[in-house]
C-alpha cells in the first residue's frame, strides 16, 4: 500500500467536497468501474513492468474533467506500490520548480501531473528532456561563470492528465508510451459507481433511485457522487434517511437539474445561442461573452457532454445548437 497522497480539488471552492470525493476513489482496478479498455492495457503494463523490475513508460491520460483520470493515477500507483506525488501544470511555474520536484523523487515513484497542458513552454522542454532519459540538465550561475551540469534523476513515471491533446506541444506528447481517452460512462456503470458510492458513505439508496440518479449524473463519476450526497442530504433531512425516488426527485428539482442532467448554466447557454444566432455557428469567444464565462470554462465542463447527447455541433466556423436541443428545451 501507498501512503494515501492529498489530492489536490480540480475545481475552485470545493475543499470539503474533495475530502469526501478522496474517499469515494477506488484504489484499485478490481473496484474502478469502467474504462475497459484503459484498465486492460494498464494493467498488462503493470504486469510487465512489475516482471522487468521497472517502472511503467509514461502515461498520458485525456478526457472531459470528471471521468477519473487523478483517480487512475493513484490506482495506478496504488498497483505498481510506488509513490506518489502530485502537482498540476500551473503550480509548475518554473524549471526550477520543476527540478526541485524531480530530484525530490524515488526511484519507481509516479509524478501526476494534472493540467498538464498548461505548463509553461520553458518548463515542458525540461520535462520531456527528463522524461526521456532520465537526466536533469541545470545552469548554476550566471554570466561568464554560468556552467551547465547534469545530473542523474531517478527512474520516475509522469502521469499527465489533460483535456485536450492539441494543446500539448508534439515533443512532449510523443514522450508518453500510453495515451489514453477516457470515454463518458454508460448509464449502467455510472449507476455501479453510485452503489459503491452509497456503500461507502453508508446512505441506503433504492435500486430505481439509483438508476434515475444514474439517468442525471451527465455520465460523469464525479458528478455522480456529488449528486448522491446532495440527494443523501435531502433524504436525512425531509425523510427517513433512506433514498429512494421521491428524495432524489425532489432534491434535483431543488437543484434544477434536469432529466437529462442539464442545470440553469446549460440551459441558459444553449437559450442564450439560439435567440443570438439562431441555427448560425457562434464562435467560442462569443458564447462565452454572452454567458459571461470563461471560453476555456466552457470548452472543458458544458461543452463535451452537451456534444455527447447531441445538443451541440461543432464545426469550423462555430458551434450550432442542434433541432434535438431545440425540441428538448422548446425553443421555436
Ligand atoms: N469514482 C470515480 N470514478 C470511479 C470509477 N471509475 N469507478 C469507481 N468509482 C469511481
Amino acid at each position: 500500500m501507498v501512503e494515501p497522497t492529498a489530492i489536490p480539488a480540480e475545481q475552485p471552492g470545493a475543499t470539503e467536497e474533495a475530502a469526501v470525493e478522496q474517499t469515494l476513489r477506488p484504489q484499485t482496478f478490481e473496484d474502478y468501474i469502467g474504462q475497459p479498455r484503459m484498465k486492460k492495457n494498464l494493467r498488462l503494463a503493470i504486469a510487465a513492468a512489475k516482471k522487468r523490475g521497472d517502472p511503467i513508460d509514461h502515461v498520458l491520460l485525456y478526457g472531459p474533467p470528471g471521468l477519473g483520470k487523478t483517480t487512475m493515477a493513484g490506482v495506478i500507483a496504488n498497483e505498481m506500490a510506488t509513490g506518489l506525488r502530485v502537482t498540476s501544470g500551473p503550480a509548475i511555474e518554473r524549471a526550477g520548480d520543476l527540478a526541485s520536484i524531480l530530484t525530490n523523487l524515488q526511484d519507481g515513484d509516479i509524478l501526476f501531473i494534472d493540467e498538464i497542458h498548461r505548463l509553461s513552454r520553458a518548463v515542458e522542454e525540461v520535462l520531456y528532456s527528463a522524461m526521456e532519459d532520465f537526466k536533469l540538465d541545470i545552469v548554476i550561475g550566471k554570466g561568464p561563470a554560468a556552467r551547465s551540469v547534469r545530473l542523474d534523476l531517478p527512474k520516475f513515471t509522469v502521469i499527465g492528465a489533460t483535456t485536450r491533446t492539441g494543446s500539448l506541444a508534439a515533443p512532449l506528447r510523443d514522450r508518453f508510451g500510453h495515451l489514453f481517452h477516457l470515454e463518458f460512462y454508460s448509464v449502467d456503470d455510472i449507476k455501479k459507481i453510485i452503489e459503491r458510492s452509497a456503500k461507502i458513505l453508508e446512505a441506503p439508496i433504492k435500486d430505481d433511485a439509483a438508476l434515475a440518479l444514474a439517468k442525471r449524473s451527465r455520465q460523469t463519476p464525479r458528478i455522480a457522487n456529488r449528486l448522491l450526497k446532495r440527494v443523501r442530504d435531502y433524504a436525512e433531512v425531509h425523510g427517513s434517511g433512506v433514498i429512494d425516488m421521491k428524495a432524489t426527485d425532489e432534491a434535483l428539482r431543488l437543484l434544477e437539474i434536469d432529466e437529462l442532467g442539464l442545470d440553469p448554466a446549460d440551459r441558459r447557454m444553449l437559450k442564450a445561442m439560439w435567440d443570438s444566432y439562431r441555427d448560425h455557428p457562434v464562435g467560442l469567444n462569443t458564447i462565452a461573452a454572452l454567458t459571461g464565462d470563461e471560453a476555456s470554462t466552457i470548452e472543458d465542463f458544458y461543452e463535451p457532454y452537451l456534444m455527447q447527447i447531441g445538443f451541440i455541433e461543432r464545426t469550423p466556423r462555430g458551434r450550432i445548437v442542434t433541432m434535438k436541443a431545440r425540441k428538448y428545451l422548446g425553443l421555436s
